[in-house]
């Protein structure tokens, strides 16, 4: 029975897991996923031999209590963090799972299979944890997120793994707690020397290869404690986050060897408003806004990391409705990695309720932009950055944009010519179709809104 309540858990997983798959059916697949997950820690309680409830309880209480409190206090444009803490959390109970082995078992009798899962739980739970918090504090600003390089780097960080795996075999292999507890130590030093190099814009996809690793560690820290419902759930986990670094390194056309260990991206954009190109702009105002936008028969919208960061999801909403009861047509053109982090815009606009029929991805938004009026582009920069289609000279050539430039008009909404994440000039800026808007987002939207119903 209590193996089969395991695998009614494994199952909730991969259901829940399948239906995160479409906006539509998002949120019915995470409360069966949180479903099958309550399912395997019920089981757990019932079935182990549980010597002390007291702490079980308060465990499950404060970490019950942490976990709703930053979850509801948690800012959309701080999700990464805290999906990074997330990461640590889960890299280090894996790793103590596993330390809790070494210290239970007598490691001359353990099977060679045990020893390696406990070893590798250790390690990549450790690296986790290490690594996840130093990404938390670059995208909170705690430490710089500029790539902190140093002389001779690539030689340290090469020594300590060759240490750490060297450590590892002789651990394992003489049946020596010391050298377990040495390599974890060594994994922890590797975990924030591997990060620190990176810049604090990639760290999403550091954070998903993160997600990736605890994960791994947990299926390890499965087969250490001959748990399926954990090896099964750290796989899902462990391959879910690969695929999602793959993909978000194939939308930015990266490798993901250029990202860990090519120290690229600039600090976030900063927000000064200096501008940066010293060609003339098209300058438009809310009534121009408005003006275009009322005379057009259809518009769509292109959001980014600015409307995060300005909150304008909202605003946004109010805006279309006005003029769809115009007869306007709206859509909203997403591309993969606009924001800061998977599915970022997805969530964004689904706060507000935005229908996900108006939704396009980039395949689908494509071929509308020709016969489209107006674009009206929302704190987006580098996902409609022509130079990536157009200057084979530009350090982003090749990644896929949107291809506003083919409507008729383009209005872009930001508060300076400051470049975005990657940290180059915008040819789009410049074009004789574009109008450049420079405000907030939110307040942008607001005074097209009042000045649209003024017409
Ligand atoms: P970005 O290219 O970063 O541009 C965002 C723009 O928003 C900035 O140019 C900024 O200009 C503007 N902005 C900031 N605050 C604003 C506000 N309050 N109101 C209006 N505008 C505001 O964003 P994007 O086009 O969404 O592209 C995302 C970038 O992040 C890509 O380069 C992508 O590769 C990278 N990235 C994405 C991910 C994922 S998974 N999404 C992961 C890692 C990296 P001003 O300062 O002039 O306002």
């Amino acid at each position: 029975m209590v193996e089969l309540f395991y695998l009614g858990a494994a199952v909730a997983f991969i259901i829940g897991l399948k239906q995160l798959g479409s906006p539509r059916t998002a949120r019915s697949g995470n409360r069966i996923a949180a479903l099958g997950m309550l399912l395997a820690i019920v089981n757990t309680l019932v079935s182990e031999d549980i010597a002390n409830w007291t702490t079980v309880a308060a465990g499950l209480a404060v970490g019950t209590g942490l976990g709703a409190w930053f979850a509801v206090r948690v800012q959309m444009t701080s999700m990464p963090q805290m999906v990074a803490t997330f990461n640590g959390f889960g890299g280090i109970a894996s790793a103590l799972v596993a330390a809790v082995a070494v210290v239970d078992a007598d490691l001359g009798s353990i099977a060679p299979e045990t020893s390696v899962s406990i070893l590798v739980s250790m390690v990549i739970g450790a690296i986790t944890f290490t690594g996840s918090f130093v990404a938390f504090a670059k995208l909170q600003g705690l430490l710089p997120g500029r790539p902190l390089l140093f002389a001779g780097q690539n030689i340290v960080n090469g020594l300590l793994m060759v240490g750490l795996v060297g450590t590892a075999i002789w651990g394992g292999a003489r049946d020596e707690a010391g050298g377990y507890w040495v390599a974890a130590g060594l994994a922890l030093a590797v975990g924030v020397l591997a990060v620190v190099p990176i810049g604090g814009a990639d760290m999403p996809v550091v954070i998903s290869l993160l997600n990736s690793f605890s994960g791994l560690a947990a299926a390890a820290a499965g087969f250490a404690i001959e748990s399926n419902a954990l090896i099964i759930g750290g796989a899902l986990v462990g391959a879910a986050g690969l695929i999602l670094t793959v993909q978000m390194t194939e939308a930015m056309n990266r490798s993901l060897g250029h990202v860990l260990f090519a120290g690229f991206g600039s600090d976030e954009s900063s927000g000064e408003l200096s501008p940066i190109g010293d060609r003339p702009v098209n300058k438009a105002t809310a009534d121009d806004v408005a003006i275009a936008l009322g005379y057009a028969e259809s518009v769509i919208f292109v959001p980014g990391y600015g409307l995060a960061v300005a909150q304008a999801q909202h605003a946004l909403r109010k805006l279309a409705d006005a003029l769809e009861e115009q007869g306007v047509t709206v859509r909203y053109a997403i591309h993969p990695v606009a924001g800061r982090m998977p599915g970022h815009m997805n969530v964004l606009l689904a706060e507000a309720d935005i229908p996900y029929e108006q939704l396009l991805d980039l395949e689908r938004a494509d071929p509308r932009f020709s016969d489209t009026d107006v674009v009206l582009i929302l704190g987006a920069n580098d996902v409609v950055n022509t130079s990536a289609r157009d200057d084979p000279g530009s350090p982003i050539y090749g990644m896929p944009i949107l291809n506003v430039d083919r409507a008729k008009q383009v209005i872009v909404v930001k508060r300076s010519l400051s470049p975005g994440f990657a940290g180059i000039d915008n040819p789009l800026f410049y074009g004789e179709k574009t109008l450049m808007f420079f405000a907030d987002a939110k307040a942008a939207l607001e005074d097209s809104l009042t000045a649209l119903n003024a017409l």
